[in-house]
């Protein structure tokens, strides 16, 4: 007797239920606003029936785009491998309708190859992801960060092959300076494997990526951005107004460490909580939307460990210009 598989049906009015979508720079590529991120929470330590809630509410509300990388999880390896379960019992049919991002250049798998920017280490560290989320090919392939060892045109030139031998569509970088950032640029460009996007941190407490000039240069080069952490890991949201909650990623102290939440920090959260009441958001949503207002941003790439934390984040679409 075989078992069967729940087949899943996106709601029909995932695209007319309120997601924005805006063009990644001056490509053909569209993604939603609010795209969702594999990080935390969909790692093989999770519970699958609560990551499959998650992705099916995320993709029946227009949200097209998932970010993974070869090290999510824990352990490792193993949020492509839920993604990879999810691709094969509910997404199957709507490969076409999904823009699947994955990265490699943080440390991986043992011995010298498995880590930093190397052709050797990016192009067997994507063979192990395709192999992992079941996936031909995945539409965003990102060097996850700068490796200052490898020649430059080392690790570019193998992302163009990437793209060439039919295992990415398109291309990105994430917390690359910007000096390297203007030699990819070209480099790609002078190979017809233009940079899709540039992914880094901004959010209302870091502001690195424009202060150093990211942002203006992506938006002169018609490259989109995508902003990772964008709630700051739960911080700019009311996760913390009340202490630290016992289920909370700042128990985990991995990432988000309790030191974080200073005195001065918590009084900035409570400001800007108020505010945001008096504007009919919450402060998830004026987060978001702070984000969201920079001309240069394409998408915020957020986390949920709930159905209710990603309905939230979803109601900034209300308050942005379409
Ligand atoms: N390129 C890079 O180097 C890099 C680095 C980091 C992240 N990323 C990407 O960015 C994605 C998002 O990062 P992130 O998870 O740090 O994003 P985030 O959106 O800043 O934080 C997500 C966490 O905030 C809390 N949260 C989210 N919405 C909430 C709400 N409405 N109310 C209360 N709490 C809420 C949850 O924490 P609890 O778990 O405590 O509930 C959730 O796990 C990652 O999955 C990854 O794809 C990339």
């Amino acid at each position: 007797m075989s078992t069967s598989t729940p087949i899943f049906t996106a709601d029909s009015t995932r695209y007319t239920n309120g997601m924005v979508y805006a063009r990644c720079g001056r490509s053909g590529v569209m993604l939603p606003k609010v795209s969702l991120g594999f990080w935390h929470n969909f790692g093989a330590e999770g519970d699958f029936a609560l990551q499959r809630r998650i992705a099916r509410y995320a993709f029946d509300h227009g949200i097209t785009h998932f970010d993974l990388a070869n090290n999510y999880g824990p352990p490792p390896g193993s949020a492509e491998e839920t993604l990879g379960r999810l691709m094969n019992d509910d997404f199957k049919t709507y490969r076409d309708e999904l823009f699947i991002s994955t990265k490699a250049g943080y440390e991986m798998w043992a011995g010298p190859y498995g880590n930093w920017g190397s052709r050797k280490s990016l192009m067997a560290s994507l063979d192990q992801s395709l192999r992992r989320m079941r996936l031909d090919y995945v539409d965003l392939f990102y060097s996850h960060r700068y490796d200052p060892a490898t020649p430059l045109e080392e690790t570019l030139q193998a992302m163009v092959d990437i793209v060439r031998a039919g295992k990415a569509l398109y291309l990105g970088i994430s917390r690359w300076p910007l000096e390297a950032t203007r030699f990819a640029v070209d480099y790609l460009a002078r190979h017809d494997t233009p940079l899709l996007i540039y992914q880094g941190r901004l959010n209302r407490l870091d502001q690195a990526p424009v202060i150093e000039g990211i942002n203006d240069f992506c938006q002169e080069r018609g490259i989109g951005f995508i902003s990772f952490s964008p709630l700051a890991q739960g911080l700019l949201t009311d996760r913390y107004l009340h202490g630290i909650p016992a289920n909370s990623r700042m128990t985990q102290g991995r990432f988000l460490k309790p030191e974080m939440l200073t005195p001065e920090l918590l009084n900035q959260l409570n400001v800007w909580n108020e505010e945001a009441k008096t504007q009919g958001l919450t402060l998830a949503e004026a987060s978001l939307l702070w984000i969201l207002q920079h001309r240069s941003v394409t998408s915020v790439l957020v986390g949920a460990s709930s159905v209710e934390q990603l309905a939230n984040n979803l109601g900034v679409l209300r308050h942005i210009e379409k």
